[in-house]
């Protein structure tokens, strides 16, 4: 084009990015069309989700190295059961080799090391990340390639930061509650 031949990349770069935000927003809904069923089974009712409210989420059908979507105030979140390799593996990576460094305790709630609540948008410009990408334990970005850990850190650029956490807290070792911290222990 006479932009390329100018030298200017911005018009192919923008073009380029449309495409790629393209596919990843139809592999969103590819793999929102499959958790569905699943999802409104477990659902509340939409003004309930529209107020905002929390919302809670039966973990007693996810199984090891599942990752469900959730929606709460219009935002896809990941509900991961981690498996007990996967809880190895990322607690053994040290956080000098982190480039937004978090402890594993800090990523998920105490006495609950298998379970990953994460927003499912990535840092750098929203796209759905996809998980369990070949050998990868976490998610790949279909956008721009940021990969992240199975506990939703940054592992390669360009994400800025881990995929963040929402309020929830566990209400038995079986359901979580999307939307509300645990209670502080008197
Ligand atoms: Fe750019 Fe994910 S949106 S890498």
């Amino acid at each position: 084009s006479a932009a390329a031949s100018t030298g200017t990349a911005a018009p192919d770069g923008t073009r380029r990015d449309f495409m790629f935000l393209a596919t990843g927003a139809g592999l969103a809904v590819g793999v929102g069309a499959v958790a569905w069923p699943f999802v409104a089974s477990m659902a509340p009712d939409a003004a309930t989700i529209a107020a905002g409210a929390p919302i809670d989420v039966d973990l007693t059908p996810i199984t090891d190295g599942q990752i469900v979507n959730v929606f709460w105030r219009g935002k896809l979140i990941f509900v991961r059961k981690l498996t007990e390799k996967e809880v190895t593996d990322m607690k053994a990576i040290p956080e000098g080799q982190l480039s937004d460094p978090a402890p594993f305790g800090a990523r998920v709630k105490k006495g609950h090391d298998q379970w990953l609540v994460v927003y499912g948008n990535c840092t750098h410009l929203g796209c759905v990340p996809i998980g369990h990408q070949g050998n990868f334990e976490g998610w790949a970005c279909p956008c721009h390639g940021s990969q992240f850990d199975a506990v939703g850190r940054v592992r390669r650029g360009p994400a800025p930061i881990n995929l963040p956490i929402p309020p929830y807290s566990f209400q038995t070792d079986a359901k979580i509650r999307i939307g509300e911290e645990a209670k502080a222990a008197a």
